[in-house]
């Protein structure tokens, strides 16, 4: 085949918890992903020239080198040049559904479309962690991209340790449609408001880490328990970035007015999201937030859990 459609699924974090400082300059940290139906699709084509190309009709979506799915086709050309020889270059269409610069791992999602679209034209077979090992030089997020689910992620976030999948819980998402969060900023304020709680030894970093494993929350994602998962997720990044932006504050106000399960800032933000018990919740909420909150430019979504990372859409 010349031509495959994937479907990269956005991801929300239920738990973020910043343990310290890296000596690669990132920080160590403890996550738990999800995986949501809310999804980008992808059509990645052999072009028969020798050039990467990028298409998307989203106009804050870059469609040179800076997009991280073309640096992800630039290195697949790096990493396997024989079959780069043979099956040449590739054109890449995004269909942007994700918001862009929202704390959803929209762009990681769509370089990880991009490896396991190439790694299917080109017939290399690899495994999802040799997949997974190609992804974490990309960015923090595209390892678990690639596999979906429910996960946690530490280290970086690139270590993968998969947990049974969730039911189908509902959610309701919220995100000013121009207000964005740089990551680099949101982990770099918190390091200078909080890098004296870092521990300095990595013993102890590891016992933070492993921590999670045995926490109230996994516990709650083994019994399948949605209330109990709406009241413990966490966010460090909350720290910094509500006291920044208080749009984003006043939206997590707000929901938690609506009696979700729970409500929290995804990622380094500025999207923010709250679990419902039943669709019919969910888009009871989403009306009711539109109404606490009459602003043109909030964009709001009802999307479920979803088992699984990039797919071949059907
Ligand atoms: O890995 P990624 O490019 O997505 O990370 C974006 C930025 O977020 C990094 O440049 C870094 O400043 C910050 N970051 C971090 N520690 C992590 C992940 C990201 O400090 N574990």
């Amino acid at each position: 085949m010349r031509s495959y459609s994937l479907i990269a699924p956005a991801k929300i974090n239920l738990h973020l918890e910043i343990l310290g400082d890296r000596a690669d300059g990132y920080h160590e940290l403890a996550m738990v992903m999800q995986s949501i139906s809310l999804s980008d699709r992808l059509e990645v084509r052999a072009n028969g020239t020798e050039r990467t190309q990028i298409h998307c009709q989203h106009e804050l979506v870059p469609q040179d080198s800076t997009n991280l799915a073309y640096r992800a086709a630039e290195l697949m050309k790096t990493e396997f040049p024989e079959a780069f020889h043979r099956y040449g270059g590739v054109e890449i269409s995004i269909d942007k559904q994700i918001p862009v610069a929202a704390g959803l791992a929209g762009g990681s999602g769509n370089a990880a479309a991009v490896l396991v679209g190439i790694d299917l034209l080109w017939k290399l077979g690899l495994t999802q962690s040799e997949l997974q090992e190609l992804g974490a030089k990309l960015g923090s997020d595209v390892p678990f991209s690639i596999c979906g689910g429910t996960a946690i992620a530490t280290g970086r976030g690139e270590n993968i340790s998969p947990l049974p999948d969730l039911e189908r819980i509902h959610l309701v998402l919220a995100k000013y449609r121009n207000l964005s969060v740089s990551t680099a900023w949101a982990y770099q304020t918190y390091r200078q408001q909080f890098s004296h709680t870092y521990p300095s030894d990595t013993n102890t970093l590891e016992q933070r880490a492993n921590r999670v494993h045995s926490g109230a929350l996994i516990q709650a994602i083994a019994h399948q328990d949605a209330a109990k998962i709406g009241q413990l997720m966490h966010n460090d990044l909350e720290k910094v970035v509500l006291p920044a932006h208080s749009l984003v504050d006043e939206l997590k106000t707000a929901f938690a007015k609506c009696n979700p399960l729970g409500t929290m800032m995804s990622g380094s933000g500025p999207t923010v999201f709250a679990l419902a018990e039943s669709k019919s919740q969910a888009e009871a909420i989403q009306k009711q937030i539109k109404e606490l909150l009459p602003h043109p430019e909030l964009d709001t979504w009802i999307a479920q859990f979803c088992p699984q990372g990039i797919h071949i859409a059907q």
